[in-house]
């Protein structure tokens, strides 16, 4: 199938946490790491997280200036089937264009400003945004080639389980949290045996953690 290259970015503490137990947004990144972080959403021509993501951490999604000069601000994609993204999110500001991918079956009656655009799309069998039928979408109406996924955990095991994406990079950050419940670099449901198999690319010393770029 034919469909944007996918790099999935994402940080965690030693033991996989990516927030706090409450799901509250905890910066595990460094300087160095943080740096990297947005020199590869200017590289890209969107940037995607979950409708979860948006809630908890109210995030921008754009490219700092402070970090990259003259950036070029990625389109924004938020996966949420029931359109719950509030309208006043940051997410859906003026600073860059937003996509808002929901259910075929959802009506979103909000007003977002002309910057943002909803797109409806097929669900799976657990009424999930149907993957391969979106980054269909992106290539060919939007002519996404290049995708950064951000998170959150379930967002992320929805691309590692479907294979749908061409390189991972982790930053683990020297820190431990906790917490039975709390959100991991991937949620889901797993599996038994057939594991999802990665290649090491390399790893860098981005201190006081450590970044490992793996390939599928
Ligand atoms: N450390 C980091 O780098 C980092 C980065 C990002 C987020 N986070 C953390 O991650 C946590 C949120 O993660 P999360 O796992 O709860 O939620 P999430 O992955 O942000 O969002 C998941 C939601 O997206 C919607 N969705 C629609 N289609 C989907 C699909 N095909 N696959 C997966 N989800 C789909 C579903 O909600 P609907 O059914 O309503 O559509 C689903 O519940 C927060 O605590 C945040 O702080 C950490």
């Amino acid at each position: 199938m034919k469909r944007p290259y996918v790099i999935i970015n994402c940080a965690m503490s030693a033991d996989g946490k990516i927030a706090s137990p409450s799901g509250k947004q905890i910066r595990l990144s460094s300087e160095g790491d943080i740096k990297r972080m947005y020199q590869l959403r200017n590289e890209n021509d969107a940037v995607l997280v979950g409708i979860n993501t948006v809630l908890s951490d109210n995030p921008r999604l754009t490219v700092k200036e402070k970090y990259v000069k003259k950036p070029i601000q990625p389109i924004r994609i938020i996966l949420d089937t029931h359109c719950r993204t509030p309208e006043d999110a940051l997410v859906v500001n003026k600073d860059a264009k937003t996509l808002i991918i929901t259910g075929e079956k959802n009506t979103c009656n909000k007003k977002f400003n002309s910057n943002v655009e909803i797109i409806k799309c097929e669900t799976d069998k657990n009424g999930l945004i149907n993957l391969e039928k979106m980054l269909k979408i992106l290539l060919l109406d939007y002519e996404i080639k290049n995708l950064m996924v951000e998170g959150g955990g379930r967002v992320i095991w929805s691309f590692l389980k479907n294979r749908l994406f061409d390189e991972m990079f982790v930053y683990i950050a020297p820190v431990v949290i906790g917490g039975k419940s709390t959100p991991t670099l991937t949620r889901g449901e797993g599996v038994e045996n057939k594991m999802i198999p990665l290649q090491i690319v390399d790893i860098q010393h981005i201190k006081p953690g450590i970044l490992i770029h793996y390939k599928i």
